[in-house]
C-alpha cells in the first residue's frame, strides 16, 4: 500500500547526485534547484562558469550540496569532466538533465548557415555528447535517468524558429532513440518540452542593451503568449523544474522516451 512515507520516498533524491547543463540560468539554474531541494547533489555546469558558481553557492546557502562549473556542452572531450566532478561530489551519478540551450531566429529563407551551425552544435551535439557521457557512465553503474530540454516549438510551427525548432525535433528523435537502446541498462531517457517562459532566452524582445527591462515591451510579448495558452500565462521556471524533479525521480520509474510538455496547455499531444 502506498503511504506518505512512500509517496514522499519516491520523489525524495537524498544520496544521489545530479548534473545539470545550462545550469547559470533560466530553467537549468531552477531544475538544478529542485533538484537541490528534493536532496540531491548537484554538479551545476555552464559555458558562463561564473554563474554556473553562483548558481551553485545559492543552492549551498539554502542548505544543499552543489559544485559550480564550467563547460562548453558542444565539445564533446568536456563531458567527461562532468562526470568526474559528480563522482568527486558524491561518489555516484543518478541523474544528468540537459538544459544547455541557445536560439537564432530567422525566416527559413533567409536563414544563415553560420545560425543553423551553432543550433546544431549546443543544442544537438550539446545534448547528444552529455546524454553519452551520462549514459556510458550508468551503463556501467546500474542506471540512471537521462533528461533532454525540447521545447514546444517543435511542437506548435511558429514563424521565424525554424533552425531552433528543427534542433529540438532532432533532441526528441535522440531522446527517443536513445531510451530504446539504453533501457536494458536500467537506463531512463526523457525530454521536457517547455511552452514559453521568461529567462534570459526569451527576454530579449524586452531587455535593453544596458540590462534594464521595457515594461511596456514586455507586457507586448508577454500578454498575447499568456492569452494563448489555455491557462491564461507564461511558465515560471519552477514548473519546469518540477517536471525535471517527476523525471528525476522514482515516481517516474515506468516513463521512457517520452516528451512531458509543461506548457500551459498551448500544444497537446
Ligand atoms: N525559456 C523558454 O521559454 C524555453 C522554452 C522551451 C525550451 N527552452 C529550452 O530550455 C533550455 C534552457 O533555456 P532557458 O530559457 O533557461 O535559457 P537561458 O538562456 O536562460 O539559459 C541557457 C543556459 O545555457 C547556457 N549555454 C549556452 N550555450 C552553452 C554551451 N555551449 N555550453 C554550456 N552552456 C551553454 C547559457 O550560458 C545559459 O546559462 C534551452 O535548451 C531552451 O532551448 C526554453
Amino acid at each position: 500500500m502506498e503511504t506518505a512515507n512512500s509517496v514522499r520516498e519516491a520523489f525524495e533524491l537524498t544520496g544521489r547526485v545530479a548534473v545539470v547543463t545550462g545550469a547559470a540560468s533560466g530553467l537549468g539554474r531552477s531544475s538544478a534547484q529542485v533538484l537541490a531541494g528534493a536532496g540531491a547533489s548537484v554538479v551545476c555546469a555552464d559555458i558562463n562558469a561564473e554563474g554556473a558558481k553562483k548558481s551553485a553557492q545559492e543552492i549551498v546557502d539554502a542548505g544543499g550540496k552543489a559544485v559550480g562549473v564550467g563547460i562548453d556542452v558542444s565539445r564533446s572531450e568536456e563531458h567527461e569532466g562532468l562526470v568526474e566532478e559528480a563522482l568527486r561530489l558524491g561518489q555516484r551519478l543518478d541523474v544528468w538533465c540537459n538544459s544547455a540551450g541557445i536560439m537564432a531566429e530567422s525566416k527559413v529563407l533567409d536563414m544563415p548557415e553560420a545560425d543553423l551551425d551553432a543550433l546544431v552544435s549546443v543544442n544537438v551535439k550539446g545534448t547528444l555528447f552529455g546524454a553519452q557521457a551520462a549514459g556510458r557512465y550508468m551503463s556501467d553503474h546500474g542506471g540512471g535517468s537521462i533528461i533532454n530540454m525540447a521545447s514546444a516549438g517543435m511542437l506548435v510551427p511558429s514563424p521565424n524558429i525554424a533552425a531552433y525548432a528543427m534542433s529540438k525535433g532532432a533532441v526528441v528523435q535522440l531522446t527517443r532513440i536513445m531510451a530504446l537502446e539504453v533501457g536494458k541498462k536500467n537506463i531512463r531517457v526523457n525530454a521536457v518540452a517547455p511552452g514559453f517562459v521568461p529567462t534570459n532566452m526569451t527576454s530579449r524582445y524586452y531587455v535593453r542593451d544596458d540590462g534594464t527591462e521595457d515594461e511596456a515591451m514586455k507586457q507586448m510579448v508577454l500578454e498575447p503568449m499568456a492569452k494563448f495558452a489555455p491557462m491564461k500565462r507564461v511558465g515560471a521556471p519552477s514548473d519546469i523544474g518540477y517536471c525535471v524533479l517527476y523525471l528525476a525521480s522514482d515516481a517516474s520509474s515506468f516513463l521512457t522516451g517520452q516528451i512531458l510538455s509543461p506548457n500551459g496547455g498551448v500544444a497537446m499531444h
